[in-house]
C-alpha cells in the first residue's frame, strides 16, 4: 500500500466521529423541566466543530447550522448523547451531522431526540477559506450521506444567496 493510500485513508468518515455525553442538571433545564434549546444548540456547535477539526486539522468556523428538528424533549435527570461526524467535503467546507439522544437513566431507554447540519470553514494562519482534504466514502451508508449533504449545500447556499462553486 502506498504512502498516498495510507493518507486518503486517514480522511473516512471514521476518522471525525464524535460522540458526547452529558447529564441534564437543573443549570441545563427550563421551567419545563427540559433541556433549553439554546443549550442544546451549543452542544450541537461544539460536537460538530470537533468532528470538522477531526477530519481537517484546522482551524474551523461555523459558517451555517440547519435542518434543526426538535423531535423529542430532553428531560431533566435525562443523559443525553450527541454523535457527530462530517457528512459531505466540498472545497474550503464540511458539513457536520449530529444526532441527539435521550437516554433514560432507570431504563436504559435511548430515543432519538434532535438532528442537525453544520457547515464549518476551514480557515488558513490569515483567516482565510482554505481547502480541506476531499472525505473518503467507504460505505454505501457514507455514501448516502454524502448525497444527500451535496443536495442540502444546493439549498442552503441558495437560501444564503451563494452560488455553490
Ligand atoms: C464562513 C465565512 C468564513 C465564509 O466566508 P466567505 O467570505 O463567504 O468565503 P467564501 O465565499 O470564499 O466561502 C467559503 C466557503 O464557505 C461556504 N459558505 C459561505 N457561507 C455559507 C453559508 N451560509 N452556509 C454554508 N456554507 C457557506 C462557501 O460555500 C465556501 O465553501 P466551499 O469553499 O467549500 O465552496 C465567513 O462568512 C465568516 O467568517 N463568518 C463568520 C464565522 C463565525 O464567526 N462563526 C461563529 C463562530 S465560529
Amino acid at each position: 500500500m502506498s504512502d498516498i493510500l495510507n493518507d486518503a485513508l486517514l480522511h473516512t468518515t471514521a476518522r471525525s466521529h464524535v460522540e458526547m455525553t452529558h447529564h441534564v442538571l437543573p443549570e441545563f433545564a427550563n421551567s419545563l423541566g427540559n433541556v433549553f434549546g439554546g443549550q442544546i444548540m451549543a452542544w450541537i456547535d461544539v460536537c460538530a466543530a470537533v468532528a470538522a477539526q477531526r477530519h481537517c486539522r484546522s482551524v474551523v468556523v461555523t459558517a451555517s447550522i440547519d435542518a434543526v428538528q426538535f423531535l423529542l424533549p430532553i428531560k431533566l435527570g435525562h443523559i443525553v448523547i450527541l454523535r457527530g461526524q462530517v457528512n459531505a467535503t466540498f472545497k474550503t467546507s464540511m458539513e457536520c451531522g449530529v444526532s441527539i439522544w435521550s437516554e433514560h437513566p432507570l431504563t436504559g431507554e435511548v430515543r432519538k431526540a434532535m438532528k442537525a447540519y453544520a457547515t464549518f470553514v476551514a480557515l488558513d494562519d490569515y483567516g482565510r477559506p482554505r481547502p480541506v482534504p476531499p472525505l473518503v466514502l467507504v460505505s454505501d451508508e457514507d455514501r448516502r450521506r454524502s448525497t444527500a449533504a451535496h443536495a442540502r449545500r444546493a439549498a442552503r447556499l441558495a437560501a444564503a444567496g451563494k452560488e455553490a462553486r
